[in-house]
């Protein structure tokens, strides 16, 4: 007789920050779960990125996305130590801030402007002028005019929190199909209403009460039998490359944004500097001119990173929606199956609140956290 497939509750596609976080929680909370992945955990954006949790660096206002994003570093020094209990790994959570910089009278534009609409909004930012940056940071630029600090944008490794996230949800039970490929979702009819049931994959077929879509930006190529489901989130790849160079003292210990790049200090003596915002479609290549491109402009915050050696170089595709949100939520007509997709720029930052928000729409068909913008019935036919 042969075995029928292991009955799951919760299916996952894609083992990046997203879908390790929410197969975690679920875990956590006592379900059956599998995470499919088509290569080894964590090698595509989660591993490219840079660990910013910066919204006041990053947002150009106060918009839903920000307010999400905000909600998320608010999670963070407990989602760092509750992630060290369960995995054994500290994700080297940081909490120095971040320097953003003037160089030129048209960044004093954009800081004033940016500075207007954060004090307005009471939100943790300060002036510094270039004396008192410079104190912080004594490698920036001569040319330096004035610099906000945003005191509680914070950062993390994300590849230690790929690791750990990785261990801790093993720890709580998930089950982990690596170098298999998502190739449909399984869908069927009951009592007049779809329902997912499962997915067939290049290591055979798995059956699932639940299926969440956390494929990054490969999300939109994932097939029902008819074809038509995925594609209208329209998640396409934004490839950005990065740097890596080692220190020299006296280090760096801020992320330091000017309008046009940023650095990173890691511990253990490695600055990253970053990044482009390319379509070069699902391609991952790292260019030339792409490297010479952020060199340049890191230079323009930190003269001497020119002379540092280049330890490594890489690039990753963020995963953008056709409006640029993340898709967080239930598709309209098929029952059980949910989107976490789409974070763009602010994949490791959204991944604590990502996390909750899914597994509260998987545990109790709701979510605590306020979710109608990042809806997937947005991209839903009129
Ligand atoms: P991914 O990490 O891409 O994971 C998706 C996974 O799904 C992949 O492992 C893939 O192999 C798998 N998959 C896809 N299709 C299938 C299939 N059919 N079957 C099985 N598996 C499949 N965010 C921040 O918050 N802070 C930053 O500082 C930051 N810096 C960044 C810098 C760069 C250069 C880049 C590229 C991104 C940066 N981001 C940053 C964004 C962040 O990296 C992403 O938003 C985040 O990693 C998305 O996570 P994910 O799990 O959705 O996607
Ligand atoms: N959030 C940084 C980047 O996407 O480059």
């Amino acid at each position: 007789m042969s075995e029928s497939p292991t009955q799951f509750d919760s299916a996952i596609v894609g083992g990046g920050v997203i879908g390790c976080a929410i197969a975690w929680r679920l875990a956590q909370a006592g379900m059956k779960v599998v995470v499919i992945e088509r290569g080894d955990v964590g090698r595509e954006a989660s591993h490219a990125a840079g660990g910013m949790l910066v919204p006041l660096a990053e947002a150009d206002d106060a918009d839903d996305l920000f307010h999400l994003c905000v909600a998320s570093r608010a999670m963070y020094a407990d989602f760092a130590s509750e992630l060290k209990s369960a995995s054994g790994i500290d994700v080297e959570y940081r909490t120095e801030g971040t320097l953003y910089l003037s160089l030129t009278e048209h960044d004093d534009e954009e800081l004033e402007r940016r500075w207007q609409w954060q004090h307005a909004a009471g939100l943790n930012v300060k002036r510094l002028n270039a004396d008192c940056a410079r104190k912080l940071e004594p490698q920036i630029n001569d040319k330096l005019r004035w610099a906000l600090k945003f005191p509680d944008d914070h950062q993390v490794n994300n590849r230690l929190m790929i690791d750990a996230l990785h261990a801790a949800a093993q720890n709580a039970g998930v089950e982990f199909q690596t170098q298999a490929e998502v190739e449909r979702l399984l869908i069927e009819s009951r009592a007049g209403r779809k329902q997912v049931v499962g997915l067939s994959t290049s290591r055979g077929e798995i059956r699932s009460k639940t299926v969440i879509v956390a494929a990054g930006c490969w999300s939109s190529l994932l097939k029902s039998e008819s074809e038509t489901l995925l594609p209208a989130l329209k998640v396409e790849p934004v490839h950005g490359q990065m740097v890596a160079v080692a220190m020299i003292a006296p280090p760096v210990s801020h992320i330091i944004y000017s309008c046009r790049a940023y650095v990173v200090p890691r511990l253990g003596g490695v600055l990253i500097a970053g990044s482009t915002s390319d379509k070069f479609g699902f391609e991952k290549r790292v260019t030339a001119d792409g490297i010479a491109s952020i060199i340049e402009r890191a230079k323009e915050i930190l003269p001497g990173f020119g002379n540092l050696t280049i330890t490594e170089t890489w690039s990753g595709l963020r995963p953008r929606a056709g409006d640029g949100l993340p898709v967080i939520g239930a598709d309209a007509s098929v029952a059980g199956l949910v989107y976490a997709t789409g974070h763009y720029r602010n994949g490791i930052l959204l991944t604590p609140v990502t996390a909750k928000a899914v597994s509260e729409i998987i545990l109790k068909s709701e979510s605590t956290v306020s979710l109608s913008a990042f809806s997937p019935t947005r991209f839903s036919p009129q």
